[in-house]
């Protein structure tokens, strides 16, 4: 039998984070629902329903991050997916090249 297919979906507590993780869960996904603060990740996972677990996760916090790849680690030992909604915001300079190129 395969392995059971897990993802990580960053920001999953609400919003685009959260929709993609109950269509991970629905498609047979058990999903990692990180959450920067952990009773809301719980909340959603309840929402989400089984397959989904909250995992305490702040993408700007290096400790936060070390810790949830360790429970990761020891839970499961890899990651099949990883869908991360936050991103950092592009700097201003890094923008304008593709301003430029519609000119
Ligand atoms: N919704 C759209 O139609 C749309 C369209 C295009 C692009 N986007 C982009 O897609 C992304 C998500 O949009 P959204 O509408 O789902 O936003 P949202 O409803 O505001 O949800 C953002 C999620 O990210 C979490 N988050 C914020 N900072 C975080 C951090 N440092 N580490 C981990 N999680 C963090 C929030 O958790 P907390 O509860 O802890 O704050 C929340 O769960 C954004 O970058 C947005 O610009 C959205």
């Amino acid at each position: 039998m395969p392995n059971k297919r897990i993802a990580l979906v960053t920001g999953a507590n609400q919003g685009v984070g959260l929709q993609v993780a109950k269509e991970l869960v629905a498609n047979g996904v058990t999903v990692m629902v990180g959450s920067r603060n952990f009773a809301r990740g719980e909340a959603a996972a309840k929402e989400i329903g089984p397959g989904a677990l909250a995992l305490q996760l702040d993408v700007t916090d290096r400790v936060s991050i070390a810790a949830a790849a360790e429970r990761i680690g020891k839970e499961f030992g890899y990651l099949d997916l990883l869908v991360n909604t936050r991103l950092s915001p592009i700097p201003e300079r890094a923008a304008c090249p593709c301003r430029s190129t519609r000119k």
